[in-house]
């Protein structure tokens, strides 16, 4: 079994405002980009990593992915105006040999070992799995005048993450569907479950957290400074 992993880090994290791409900022003195590259670069089941980068970012992550010992496993490509077009950008990159693919968020580097270890093995079964946590808010669906039109089922919500898994020739043939059709999902699951394809949901971690406005880098820390304790 051959697994790849496209990593998404060619946004510019404009809700971040830090003047340049969030990616780079760090916690626990390590940058995210760092954090995230590392977790499934370094893991014993991942053969490949595609890293999706913007032009700007480039000749900083070369700089950068120059100085790690796992470089030899990750490879480069460019990124798209949309995580769509990065994500399709990363899936043609990865080499003819992979079998199923996982797509993760850079801004995401809370992911564990041990759910990568997981998706892995529930991706083999299903050929498209999703991580995912139940919703705790109530969730309203409003219209734009602001009047809420319906109130869903709390226990059918699901807040869905990366890493999201799928066998690539699925999720390749999905990308392409969505391009040729010119649609636009907000994550890969989506496209997936526009061709009929039934997607699994994997129970996944409050603390996979997105790493989004300048909030999220103090809950960050905090994760971090727990997980150091309980080592
Ligand atoms: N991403 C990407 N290519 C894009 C847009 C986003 O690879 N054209 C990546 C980001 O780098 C990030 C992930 O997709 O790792 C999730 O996107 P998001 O959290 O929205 O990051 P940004 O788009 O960078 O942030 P913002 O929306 O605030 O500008
Ligand atoms: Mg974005």
């Amino acid at each position: 079994m051959y697994t790849g992993v496209v990593i998404v880090a060619a946004g510019s994290g404009k809700r971040m405002g830090a003047g340049r791409n969030k990616l780079w900022l760090t916690i626990d003195g390590k940058s995210i980009l760092a954090h995230t590259v590392e977790r499934f670069a370094t893991h014993p089941e991942v053969e490949e990593v595609v890293l999706v980068v913007s032009e700007k970012d480039e000749a900083d992550v070369i700089a950068w992915l120059s100085k790690v010992p796992y470089r030899k496993k990750v490879s480069l490509t460019l990124g798209g105006a949309e995580r769509q077009d990065s994500v399709r950008a990363g899936l043609a990159a990865l080499s003819e040999q992979c079998d199923y693919v996982l797509v993760h968020d850079a801004a995401r580097p809370f992911v564990t070992k041990q759910q990568i270890t997981e998706i892995i093995a529930k991706v083999q079964e299903d050929e498209a799995v999703v991580m995912a946590v139940p919703v705790k808010d109530t969730i309203k669906v409003v219209n734009r005048s602001g009047i809420v039109e319906a109130t869903p089922a709390r226990e059918s919500l699901w807040a869905v993450q990366t890493p999201q898994a799928f066998r690539l020739s699925l999720l390749r043939e999905a990308h392409q569907k969505a391009l040729l059709e010119q649609i636009h999902g907000t994550d890969c699951a989506t496209l997936v479950e526009w061709l009929g394809f039934p997607v699994k949901i994997l129970a996944g971690s409050y603390e996979n957290i997105k790493i989004t406005t300048p909030d999220d880098i103090w809950f960050g820390e905090e994760i971090m400074r727990r997980r150091r304790e309980r080592e």
